[in-house]
């Protein structure tokens, strides 16, 4: 493994967001090197090493891990490989970044859990990047000197454009995303833990799909709704949806004892509003990539320090495998349509 002011790190996943991460990675962050990238498809792996100027290509992962180059394995493939690419990373002694959902089933979740604990030298981080965004960032700042007393609610809206449907379809054709709670709705799962402070203990979860019934042939929902109890009666309020028509709405609203908080209430894609004879019209932001660009790096320099500084990031592999708890729980609700208890 290399020279201790630089992280060398291996990229899996050259996808929709593994190419931004691969972006990021090989020019964005100081005292990081992109060393390696892989993906099953070889043309997606030529691109990046030229575009990019990476010295290694894989098209497999397994040999990926057998350069003695790199310090650290970055996982942005599909979710039903991540646990196994943790596991197999953290035994070959690498740093490992992992995108979420940490995994689909709270077995495989577990078993990452007991792997990163038993390599307590290693940096295992999850890529909860709204935690990094600024303005998440501040509101939980906000919270913590008592701007609204002590928060007793949170509301959430998570919706993908519609636009972006076709190409989902797709995907969930040949890749089980988890269902909209495992997959779209697990950010905001994680952050109502982290806002308000305690965990999940109930949850009643419905949904369906009005406009693409085919979503349903693949056990999947349209949009959704959680309602979770939290310990200590506090309330979570989760709207997932990947049907959104003005674009990618992600609002949250923390509700406290003395005063409220709202995050992204109108999705804008910029501060520019436009007046024409449609009226004044704010274009909205159409996808993560543009809503999220600055916390996708800065949760990336996050992992990079961490590792040379020696120390754990903020974002723990328990808070994957709570958050990975609370969607299965809202999964099994949204499936049998009865109130399910968290698992603990
Ligand atoms: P994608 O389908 O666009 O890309 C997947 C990539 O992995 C492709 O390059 C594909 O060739 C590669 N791949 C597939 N199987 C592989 C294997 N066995 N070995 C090596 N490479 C393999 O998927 P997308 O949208 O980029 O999502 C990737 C992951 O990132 C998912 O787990 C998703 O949940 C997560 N994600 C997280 C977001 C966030 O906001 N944090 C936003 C979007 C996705």
């Amino acid at each position: 493994m290399g020279d201790n002011r630089f992280v060398s790190v291996g990229l899996v996943g050259l996808g929709r967001l593994g190419r931004q991460h691969a972006e990021n990675l090989a020019h964005r962050i100081p005292n990081c090197r992109l060393t390696a990238v892989c993906s099953i498809k070889a043309e997606e792996v030529e691109e990046a090493q030229a575009q990019l100027g990476v010295p290694y290509g894989y098209t497999d992962y397994e040999e990926m891990l057998r350069n003695k180059e790199l310090d650290a394995i970055f996982i942005a493939s599909p979710s039903s490989y991540h646990c196994d690419q943790i596991e197999k990373a953290l035994a070959a002694g690498f740093h490992v970044f992992s995108e979420k959902p940490l995994g689909l089933y709270m077995e495989e979740a577990l078993r990452v859990q007991e792997a990163v604990r038993s390599h307590p030298h290693q940096v295992f981080m999850i890529g909860f990047m709204r935690r990094y965004d600024r303005s998440y960032l501040y509101a939980k700042q906000k919270i913590e000197a008592g701007a609204i007393g002590e928060p007793v609610l949170i509301r959430c809206y998570g919706l993908d454009p519609a636009q972006a449907m076709p190409g989902f379809l797709q995907f969930a054709k040949s890749n089980y995303s988890g269902g909209l709670f495992l997959d779209m709705a697990i950010h905001d799962l994680d952050l109502a833990r982290w806002y308000l402070g305690v965990e999940a203990e109930r949850v009643w979860a419905i949904g369906g799909s009005h406009r693409y019934t085919e979503l349903a042939q693949l056990q999947d929902a349209e949009t959704g709704a959680a309602l979770v109890q939290f310990a200590g009666n506090k309330m979570g309020v989760f709207v997932a949806g990947r049907n959104c028509a003005h674009g990618y709405h992600i609002e949250t609203e923390i509700i406290g004892t003395l005063g409220s908080l709202r995050i992204g209430t109108v999705p804008e894609k910029n501060q520019v509003a436009i007046m024409d004879d449609r009226g004044v019209v704010r274009e909205c932001a159409q996808g993560f990539l543009e809503r999220f660009e600055q916390a996708y790096l800065d949760e990336a320099i996050e992992f990079v320090q961490a590792i040379l500084e020696g120390r754990q990031p903020g974002v723990r592999v328990e808070d994957g495998v709570l958050s990975t708890a609370l969607g299965y729980a809202c999964k099994e609700s949204y499936d049998s349509g009865r109130l399910v208890e968290v698992a603990a």
